[in-house]
């Protein structure tokens, strides 16, 4: 009786199988969203999610490959086998999840909002007006939740983060909505031009997406996450990336 397909074979049609089997784990992102994906000053992507990805295939004896997407082709891409798994920061939602399947939370943050340094905005509420733009990621649960929460404002989606956040910088909107990390260190790295403001508007769970129904492959993942979070390695990591 063939049983390949039990724990231990390696004749299943698992990732982690292929992952195990290549030596490769190839991993689908979205650039520039701070500080989980981001492209050195060499074009190199680095990260918290790049680490933590290196560290999940180094476990299963690969190493990694990453590829760049559109925040919104990242499913798209999974689905159709160009990648293994999705490392970008993705929210755990019940929509997603009618696509691929999560691996349990690794992080967890909010939708903030980033206005100019003398903007006279002190909340959301101050946002939803006829006249005021706000811009978000196409995609993203900030573009979700700003299209939910407001309705006279006028809403625009930017392909990626840094541009959204540069039209706040020079005044062509008056406010982004997105995860509270990328605006922290953009206006960290933009002092006196750009503030974000106090309190999020939603709460929002990361978690690594994987093929939808590949049941051995998630629990991997959980089982690697669970010695992974809060050891000194990725104690590391975190000061190195969120601390600096
Ligand atoms: N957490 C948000 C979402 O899932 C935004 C993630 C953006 N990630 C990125 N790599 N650009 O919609």
């Amino acid at each position: 009786k063939d049983d390949s397909s039990k724990d231990g074979g390696s004749n299943d049609d698992s990732t982690i199988s292929k992952v195990e089997k290549d030596k490769k784990l190839i991993i689908g992102t979205n650039a520039g969203y701070y500080p989980f994906e981001m492209i050195d000053k060499d074009g190199k992507m680095v990260g918290y999610d790049i680490d933590v990805a290196t560290a999940l295939a180094k476990s299963m004896g690969a190493t990694v490959e990453v590829k760049q997407f559109g925040f919104d082709a990242l499913i798209p891409a999974l689905q159709t086998g160009k990648i293994d798994m999705i490392f970008a920061g993705m929210t755990i939602t019940k929509e997603r999840e009618n696509a691929v399947s999560f691996a349990d939370a690794y992080y967890e943050t909010g939708q903030g909002v980033m206005v100019k340094s003398d903007s006279k905005i002190k909340d959301l509420k101050e946002v939803d007006e006829k006249g005021k733009t706000v811009v978000v990621q196409i995609g993203t649960t900030g573009s979700i939740v700003a299209k939910k929460e407001l309705k006279n404002a006028e809403i625009k989606e930017y392909e990626d983060f840094p541009s959204a956040a540069l039209a706040v910088q020079q005044g062509q909107a008056d406010a982004l909505v997105y995860d509270e990390p990328a605006i922290k260190v953009y206006a960290l790295q933009n002092e006196g031009k750009v503030k974000a403001l106090d309190g999020l508007l939603a709460t929002d769970k990361l978690g690594i997406a994987i093929k939808k129904g590949d049941e051995k492959t998630v629990k991997y993942v959980n089982d690697f996450l669970k010695e992974y979070l809060g050891s000194k390695e990725e104690e590391e990591t975190k000061k190195k990336w969120f601390e600096d």
